[in-house]
């Protein structure tokens, strides 16, 4: 069985879904740069060991990555997955974990890579806004890409309902995309393209507003 390490930042939601997804790996750790993320409490409760790498104690990302790189291979994970971890990693740490590292990002990348992506989608009144799992390469939220779930803007959308509705598929699609990458079903090739060895795909459309 594969071992995950998942790094945090703040309320873990994401955290927690994994957590009752029940995946076939074992997550070894979770690991937050803040010591009052409150997914740390989230872990905790389900028995898992947690640590608290502060990137306030680091005086700079090379001596940050360095610290969180050596508690994380004390976990020897074969996946490290972000869920809102809300740092920027360096090219050397994300090169080490090169094929093992993922993201999810709320929005369908390569739109909206870094913050604020459900105000910006609404400012732009996009109709479709979403979510994307991606590896994890020095190009910042602009990995290849895993599995992306889209959902319909609706008229008098606020930030956080749309935030809400984005976050509900996030859960799922960052679900599937480790269940893939513990049964090596997904991976990151040569050629820099992530490649899914699975039949089933969707030719549904999601049209926004709908056609009347
Ligand atoms: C999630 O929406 C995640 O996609 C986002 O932070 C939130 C964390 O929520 N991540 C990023 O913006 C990374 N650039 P959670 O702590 O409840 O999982």
């Amino acid at each position: 069985m594969k071992n995950i390490v998942i790094l945090i930042s703040g309320r873990g939601s994401n955290l927690q879904a994994l957590l009752k997804a029940r995946l076939p790996c074992r997550i070894a750790a979770v690991i937050s740069n803040r010591a009052d993320a409150e997914g740390l409490a989230i872990a905790k409760m389900h028995g898992i060991p947690t640590e608290v790498v502060a990137h306030r104690d680091y005086m700079d990302r090379d001596s940050f990555d360095t610290a969180l790189a050596k508690i994380i291979d004390g976990y020897q994970p074969d996946i490290i997955a972000l869920a809102g971890f809300m740092r920027i990693l360096t090219a050397t740490f994300v090169t080490r974990y090169h094929g093992r590292l993922i993201n999810i990002h709320p929005s369908l990348l390569p739109a909206y890579s870094g913050l604020d992506t459900h105000a910006r989608a609404l400012r732009d009144g996009v109709k479709i806004h979403g979510c994307t799992v991606h590896f994890v390469t020095p190009d910042l939220d602009h990995g290849p890409i895993i599995i992306q779930a889209a959902v319909p803007v609706l008229r008098d959308d606020t930030e956080q309902a749309l935030a809400a509705r984005v976050l509900r598929e996030e859960h799922r699609i960052y679900a599937q995309a480790i269940r893939w990458l513990c049964k090596d079903k997904v991976i990151l090739n040569e050629q820099g393209q992530a490649k899914l060895r699975h039949r089933k795909q969707s030719g549904f459309a999601l049209v926004s507003p709908g056609l009347e």
